[in-house]
């Protein structure tokens, strides 16, 4: 459902959160890219992830535009678990709480009763994020290692590794 932006300096905008479309698939891989720090995907793993995880993604349109998108799924082996992949809001769009208002979104249409994530232990924006949530649901916010450096590639080029992607879990979800 459309909404109105809660904080001042953009009150007037009308804010639209839903499930996305496969007619969003090319926003999405456009708001990846332009995030510059994303793993970017294939434009066809975009539409995919439109057409078979919808219910478990959203996207966030502000006056009609894309301006951010959330991908996740539910684990086959624990579908009680969220597990969220990308997380990305447009820069123009940054600050104003539009990932906090779509993760709320997302977790509440799953009925998932735990969340997973990874992140690499530099982007303090993405822990802040998920630290929020588990504030927001009175639940527990822990970490561990998951995908180490050594389990990447090196790169051809510099034989650098990406870095680690450390697994954050949130529980217990509250379930409205
Ligand atoms: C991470 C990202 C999605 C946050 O989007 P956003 O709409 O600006 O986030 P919100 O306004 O909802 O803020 C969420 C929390 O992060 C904090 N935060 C936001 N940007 C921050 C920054 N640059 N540095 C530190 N904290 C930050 C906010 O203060 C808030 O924390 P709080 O609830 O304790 O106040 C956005 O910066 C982005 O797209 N970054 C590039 C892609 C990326 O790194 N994605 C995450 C990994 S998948």
């Amino acid at each position: 459902m459309p909404d109105s932006a809660d904080d001042p300096a953009h009150s007037g905008e009308e804010i639209e959160l839903r499930a996305p479309v496969l007619s969003d698939g090319a926003a999405l891989w456009r708001i990846a890219e332009g995030t510059g720090v994303l793993d970017v995907n294939t434009p066809y793993a975009y539409l995919l992830w439109t057409r078979d995880f919808a219910t478990t993604s959203v996207i966030a349109l502000v006056d009609g535009r894309p301006a951010g998108f959330i991908s996740g799924y539910l684990r086959p082996s624990d579908p009680q678990t969220l597990f969220i992949w990308q997380v990305a809001v447009d820069s123009e769009f940054r600050g104003r709480r539009l990932a906090s208002r779509m993760l709320a979104d997302v977790v509440a249409r799953s009925g998932a009763r735990r969340l997973e994530t990874t992140i690499t232990a530099d982007n303090t924006a993405s822990i802040a994020l998920f630290t929020g949530l588990a504030r927001d649901h009175d639940a527990e916010i822990t970490r561990s290692d998951l995908f180490t450096e050594d389990l990447f590639p090196a790169q051809q080029e510099t034989g650098e590794h990406h870095a680690a992607e450390d697994l954050y879990t949130v529980e217990p979800l509250r379930s409205s």
